[in-house]
């Protein structure tokens, strides 16, 4: 099968003040030191990556005082250019919310949603053709689901998350293309894999090695598929059926709990 790229929009944010002085996930360890100079070398490949296959990457200015700032897939969702706000669930992430507003403002996004429920952007909310999936379960409230449905008008499936080391949809789940999607079916709740089942009977599934290697933690352009260079075994399966995997180094990043996708919202006009 003959994949094809789409240019795509995305919006970055450097790791010039990335480090580990909380945990609000188990991947962070605040006693485990982060080489900046590596973790920004590691994210400018990827921003780099993204521009020479042709996409644009817009960045958000870093605040010294949000570390997690790199983490820029969970500041929104817009999809059709309408924008719905984050609203994060733990308070040392609390600020970056209204940086994110503040760009959208800026930046000539005029259908802009103040969220009420917590919801941590795309780090909860995956886009396919058919649907928007939400997760649910560690961070984001299930009454975020009703709000973006609402908001946006396409039919939200809410996913329960099981396994905290999977505490967001996307690190568990990555859209490939249209409504075809890789997961790690051991992330849901036995009825959300039922519903994965049902709605995605084809998906690509992810071993446990590939997900604890955060391998679902991928950006796909519809051809190219960036992902974490760890999670070998998705390789194969990916080029089996046409996408050309490309592997990414973010080694310091994931000390975050965060890879690839994680740091890349997608804007979707
Ligand atoms: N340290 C960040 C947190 O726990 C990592 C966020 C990763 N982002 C994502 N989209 N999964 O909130």
């Amino acid at each position: 099968m003959r994949r094809d790229a789409t240019p795509r929009r995305y919006l970055m944010c450097p790791p010039a003040h990335f480090k580990v002085t909380y945990s609000i996930n188990p991947w962070m360890d605040p006693t485990k030191p982060v080489d900046l100079p590596i973790a920004n070398a590691q994210w400018e490949d990827l921003r780099d990556r993204y521009r020479s296959l042709g996409h644009t990457v817009e960045t958000l200015t870093p605040d010294p005082g949000l570390p997690d700032m790199v983490f820029a897939a969970n500041g929104a969702l817009v999809v059709d250019g309408r924008v719905l706000g984050a609203r994060f669930a733990h308070p040392e992430r609390a600020a970056e919310a209204e940086i994110h507003l503040d760009w959208f403002r800026s930046h000539g996004f005029q259908e802009i949603h103040e969220p009420s429920h917590v919801n941590e952007g795309e780090g909860d909310f995956a886009v396919t053709t058919s649907y928007i999936l939400a997760g649910r379960g560690f961070r984001s409230s299930p009454l975020s689901h009703d709000e973006a449905q609402e908001f946006f008008g396409r039919p939200v499936i809410g996913l329960d998350l099981v396994d905290p080391r999977y505490y967001h949809l996307d690190t568990a789940l990555s859209v490939l293309d249209g409504d075809e999607v890789m997961y790690y079916p051991a992330a849901f709740s036995p009825g959300s894999q039922a519903v994965l089942r049902r709605l995605f009977p084809d998906a690509l599934i992810a071993d446990s090695d590939d997900a604890a290697a955060l391998g679902l933690n991928a950006v796909s352009d519809g051809r190219h598929v960036l992902l974490p260079q760890a999670a070998a075994g998705l390789l194969a399966p990916l080029r089996d059926r046409g996408f050309e995997p490309v592997p990414m180094d973010l080694g310091e990043l994931l000390k975050g709990g965060g890879s690839v996708k994680c740091c890349t919202q997608e804007l979707r006009m």
